[in-house]
């Protein structure tokens, strides 16, 4: 399995607190140091200002701001997760413009993901570009014992693949969602999510090589989510996309632990 597998072994247990409310993924690039007297410093707080305004209707922006100069300009992408509605949509992003400048003010190459949204901003320009240089995965500890490892490997394998398909689909806008029965009792449910400015290939590939992960550092785990900068994937034994179901509510999600995605 190539060298997906971590450079340095993170294991924080947190106890779940993963609401939609905490930012689950940030980076500052260390090499795009900025100061806060600059133009491209004050592009980027415009920028911010119409990825929040604008993001929230259509559940996806590109912007740049606007310059005379090319050396000031910055390029901005903001998106919501397809499933995700207005509202919560809109309050994500708000988050987002705000925690991002206070993780990384002095930086002008940024990102920052939540469940519900992600956004970013470069002095490059990234769009339509794969990037799943970097990258974290959060998973369960718990192993699954309902079936045995084998039956959830093609399980989960099956599902992926279907929900995958169903992603690249251009009416889909990179969004793939469902779930299938483990057993009477237990239901797999699983998302894959591309940034919409990616083709369709590379939707695909980002998504293959996420899925890669659930083999080697997910293997056989409770739950999993794989986040890169281009694609969002993740899968869990209660229901955690919208329309939720609400029947089957209130889990207790147990310890998370995390590994980083060397670059
Ligand atoms: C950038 O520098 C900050 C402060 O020194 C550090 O916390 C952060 O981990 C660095 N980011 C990267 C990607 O190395
Ligand atoms: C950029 O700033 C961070 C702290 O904000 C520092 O750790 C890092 O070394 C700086 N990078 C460069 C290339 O100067
Ligand atoms: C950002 O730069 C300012 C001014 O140079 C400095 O005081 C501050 O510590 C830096 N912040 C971080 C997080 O590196
Ligand atoms: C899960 O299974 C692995 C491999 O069999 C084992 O090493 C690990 O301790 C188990 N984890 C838990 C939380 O039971």
């Amino acid at each position: 399995m190539k060298t997906l597998i971590a450079k340095c072994i993170l294991l924080l247990a947190l106890v779940c607190s993963c609401s939609a409310a905490d930012s689950i993924w940030q980076l500052c690039n260390n090499n795009s140091n900025i100061s806060s007297s600059s133009q491209i410093f004050k592009n980027i707080d415009s920028l911010l200002a119409t990825l929040v305004s604008k993001t929230p209707s259509k559940g996806f922006v590109t912007t740049t701001s606007s310059s005379y100069s090319s050396k000031d300009k910055v390029y901005g992408l903001a998106q919501c997760r397809g499933d995700v509605g207005k509202t919560d949509c809109s309050i994500c992003i708000q988050d987002a413009a705000k925690k991002i400048r206070e993780v990384c003010p002095n930086q002008s190459d940024a990102r920052i993901l939540y469940d519900f949204c992600f956004l970013r901003y470069s002095q490059e320009n990234f769009f339509g570009k794969l990037d799943t240089s970097g990258g974290l995965i959060y998973y369960n500890v718990a192993n699954v014992t309902e079936t045995d490892p084998k039956t959830f490997d093609n399980e989960l394998g099956a599902l992926f693949d279907r929900i995958r398909s169903e992603a690249v689909l251009p009416k889909s806008r990179g969004l793939g969602k469902g779930k299938t029965k483990l057993t009477p009792f237990v239901t797999l449910n699983g998302l894959v999510q591309c940034t919409r400015d990616l083709s369709e290939l590379d939707c695909a590939q980002c998504f293959a090589t996420a899925v890669g992960s659930f083999m080697t550092a997910c293997h056989n785990k409770k739950g999993c989510r794989v986040l890169y900068s281009s694609c969002y994937i993740r899968y869990e034994f209660y229901p955690f996309y919208f329309p939720l179901d609400p029947s089957r509510t209130g889990p207790s999600v147990g310890t998370i632990a995390s590994v980083r995605l060397s670059p």
